[in-house]
């Protein structure tokens, strides 16, 4: 499930020239499936205009708290029906405002009367959000429980270089994202455990031997349990892929890394997702130095890695996910390996249509047999009806879970209901 879809944000867009990309962020949410009503201060209606934001979200906008809804309580009932605050950018005066309790726009009446989440993303002059007054009232929003970024460093308006830009969309939309997790996810108080992208197994300083795993598949993977609420390690491989939001990166070169990386935060995982597509051999020999070339041929010893899923077999402590992306008998090796290496479930998919693709078709295998395709679809929605399946199989071992298990754990009955 696509955790903004059919949501209901109310985007506060305060009198910053970053107004602009609050454009961007309303577009970006509405195609997204969330529905975007947007509250403008008269402010931010001097740098764009409230056609421009109507135009995306193809909803009302909201500016004037004397001109909206008709009700006696319009000036509540956004905050009422929403299902998180984004106030993005949020203003030195917003942000003031806020924490002194004022109510004088609609923005303000909102923050008071909704008891839905709210994220703050502050944008201004580095002076003004250095200045002890904002910082001492970013201080007190948050000591209220509402959740306010730290804007980015960069190039400012005003030519100056410092602290104070909004973050960038994808960062916004991945911190709303991770907060609607937290508050709604179907997975608070998971922890789950992603592998990603491929291994670099080194033959000298310069050389190594890899493969073609983009990351993209663990990457979206991880994300979408983030949405569920849920605490995510993603160990990865070299990728050029930007951290998702909300989730601890453990980044590891090696096959042998990969593995350490992982017996660290293994035992407090309810569910690892192994979709790295791990080196299955490397250079007996690494080489001090770079190795010369010679009018000979050069014959490389190459010796196993451990398979890291195999040494977890005898383990029924995580949910095992296995992945097996092949190029000819997709389902008989892919069941081959799901026994082989005792896991719950594997996913099978074949390697040559998406390897460093954007769209990928899952053919998730169990015991049993054949338990559901994933028609072909981008990676994201793939990762998403994934760990939908998951939940929907697993509800027990993977439904949110208020508070963990005692020092001895539960007992096996407890452990395993859904089986
Ligand atoms: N895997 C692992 N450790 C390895 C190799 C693979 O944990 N050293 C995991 C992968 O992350 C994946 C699953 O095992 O989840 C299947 O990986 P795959 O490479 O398809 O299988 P192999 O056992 O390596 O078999 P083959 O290469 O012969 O297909």
């Amino acid at each position: 499930m696509n955790v903004l879809e059919g949501k209901r944000i109310v985007l506060g867009v305060t009198g910053s020239i970053a107004c602009y990309k609050a454009l961007e962020l309303a577009r970006q949410l509405t195609v997204a499936g969330a529905l975007v009503d947007v509250i403008m201060t008269e402010e931010a209606t001097r740098f764009v205009t409230p056609l421009a934001f109507q135009s995306l979200t193809h909803r009302p906008v909201y500016s004037d708290m004397w001109a909206t809804l008709e009700s006696a309580a319009a000036h509540i009932q956004l905050g009422r029906q929403a299902q998180a605050l984004l106030i993005a950018p949020a203003t030195a005066h917003t942000i003031a405002a806020l924490a002194a309790g004022l109510a004088d726009t609609l923005i303000l009446t909102t923050a008071l009367a909704t008891t839905a989440p709210i994220l703050i993303a502050p944008a201004m002059e580095t002076h003004m959000w250095q200045h002890p007054a904002t910082q001492r009232n970013v201080a007190q929003l948050r000591a209220w429980g509402m959740y306010v970024l730290e804007p980015e460093e960069g190039l400012l308006a005003s030519g100056q270089s410092g602290r104070g830009r909004l973050p960038g969309i994808d960062r916004l939309e991945g911190e709303l994202r991770a907060l609607l997790g937290r508050v709604y996810g179907r997975m608070r108080g998971r922890r789950v455990v992603v592998t990603a992208g491929g291994t670099h197994e080194p033959i000298d300083p310069v050389r190594f031997i890899g493969n073609r795993a983009s990351g993209q598949m663990g990457y979206a993977l991880a994300a979408a349990a983030r949405d569920e609420g849920a605490q995510v390690t993603l160990i990865a491989g070299p990728v050029a892929l930007e951290a998702p939001v909300g989730v601890e990166v453990l980044r590891v070169e090696t096959a042998q890394q990969m593995h350490a990386a992982l017996q660290r935060v293994i035992a407090e995982a309810d569910l690892l997702l192994m979709n790295a597509a791990v080196a299955d051999y490397r250079p007996a020999e690494r080489l001090e130095h770079k190795r010369k070339k010679s009018a000979q041929g050069w014959t490389l010893e190459l010796e196993p890695t451990t398979d890291i899923l195999q040494s977890l077999a005898a383990e029924r402590r995580p949910l095992k996910v296995g992945f097996a992306a092949e190029t000819q008998d997709l389902l008989s090796a892919a069941r081959d390996k799901l026994e082989r290496k005792g896991l719950d479930l594997i996913v099978a998919n074949d390697a040559l249509s998406s390897i460093g693709q954007p769209e990928i078709e899952l053919t998730l295998i169990e015991a049993g047999g054949v338990a559901r395709v994933l028609p072909r679809q981008p990676k994201s929605a793939a990762a998403q009806q994934l760990i939908d399946y998951l939940l929907e199989r697993w509800p027990a071992r993977l439904g949110s879970a208020p508070a963990r298990p005692s020092q001895d754990g539960p007992s096996q009955e407890e452990a395993y209901p859904d089986e």
